[in-house]
């Protein structure tokens, strides 16, 4: 691949910070990400799938904002944010508060001072929390439970969603004024698998850094790659992390690392749960057998006849998604929903 000078300059300045990018969607998110690291006041909403690597993101571009780096880059869990707590998290609290606030605390947007806060998973904020966020964001002061003092906060505001914002202020569970609020740069990062180019480059990354796992791996097979990029990696590049490190883990000798490092590891443990699914499935199967005297052959056809059902109704589809879901040809998948008279609207052509 051919870089041009800024594109690789970029890449570097973001690789040293821990965040691996090459394909072409990336580096357009870089260049933003870049942008925005020079704004310092301004706020940044990053949005993608769980692992893409929202976080890493967000704190490469608080080390590369020259007027923040040296202060505190904090991070709040909006998934896991205790709601009776949460005003406290957020704004402090004063000694005596309430019971239980024995000392006073400072909150995230105080603690962060000077630097860059990180609402992560803010898709998950309950509405009466959003109210409260909205005020800070508009108002750039936060008051401390208990206390009758307003603070001035002078902190960047990064929020990392997990699902498309704009998607839930329609469904209204998020407030549309605090979407526009934090919609300020948009930084979108796509799933793994839309950018299969940076495998390589993220395999490499980790054997570096778990090298203490297994060291010296230099090289990835290409047949390795060509068999990832048919993965679905739910989990994204966390996902792939947690895949390298396992290959290391079971790798004894040699400096790359093949299909043979991928089947031994990853597939087996994935094969093993899959395999665990479908014996307890017919364990249940075997009761319909063995008690409501309908054949083996009754039952496994029944059995394929429902899981036709049930893709079919996971959504509109194509019937050439219907069998890539099902993971079968389009020509079988004709056949199949011939013989059980199942037609679609949903699964035509
Ligand atoms: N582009 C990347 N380069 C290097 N490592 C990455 C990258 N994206 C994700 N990771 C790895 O995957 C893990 C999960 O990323 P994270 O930023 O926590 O994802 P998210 O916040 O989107 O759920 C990180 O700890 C990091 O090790
Ligand atoms: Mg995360």
């Amino acid at each position: 691949m051919i870089w041009d000078q800024a594109d690789g300059e970029l890449r570097r300045t973001f690789a040293e910070r821990g965040f691996i990018a090459c394909s072409d969607a990336m580096m357009a998110v870089l260049r933003q990400a870049s942008k925005a690291a020079q704004l310092s006041d301004i706020t940044v909403l990053l949005e993608g799938e769980t692992g893409t690597g929202k976080q890493v993101l967000a704190r490469a571009i608080h080390q590369l904002d020259q007027k923040r780096h040296s202060r505190p880059f904090v991070t709040v869990h909006c998934s896991t944010i205790n709601e009776t707590l949460a005003e406290s998290e957020f704004f402090g609290h004063e000694r005596g508060a309430f019971s239980g606030a024995v000392s006073p605390r400072k909150g995230l947007f105080q603690a962060a001072q000077g630097g860059t806060a990180l609402l992560d998973d803010v898709n998950d904020l309950p509405l009466p929390l959003q109210a409260k966020l909205l005020d800070v964001l508009q108002r750039r002061v936060v008051r401390a439970v208990g206390s009758d003092r307003e603070t001035a906060i002078d902190v960047r505001i990064m929020a990392a969603s997990n699902r498309p914002l704009a998607e839930l202020v329609r469904q209204n569970t998020f407030r549309a004024d605090l979407y526009y609020r934090l919609n300020v740069v948009h930084l979108s990062l796509p799933p793994l698998r839309e950018r299969f180019a940076e495998l390589c480059p993220l395999i490499l990354e980790f054997a570096r850094r778990h090298h203490e796992v297994y060291p010296g791996i230099t090289r990835v097979d290409g047949e390795l790659t060509a068999h990832l990029a048919s993965q679905r990696f739910e989990g994204n590049v966390r996902e792939l992390e947690h895949c390298v490190q396992r290959m290391l883990f079971a790798k004894t000798e040699g400096t790359s690392l093949g299909v043979e490092d991928w089947m031994s590891q990853c597939q087996d443990s994935r094969n093993e749960t899959s395999r665990e699914m479908v014996r307890d499935a017919a364990h249940t199967l075997w009761r319909v057998v063995s008690r409501e005297g309908l054949s083996c052959a009754d039952v496994l056809r029944l059995t394929e006849r429902y899981l036709l059902e049930i893709a079919m109704s996971s959504g509109p589809q194509t019937r050439r998604d219907l069998a890539q879901r099902l993971r079968t040809s389009e020509r079988t998948l004709y056949h199949k929903l011939r013989s059980h008279a199942l037609t679609s609207r949903s699964a035509s052509a």
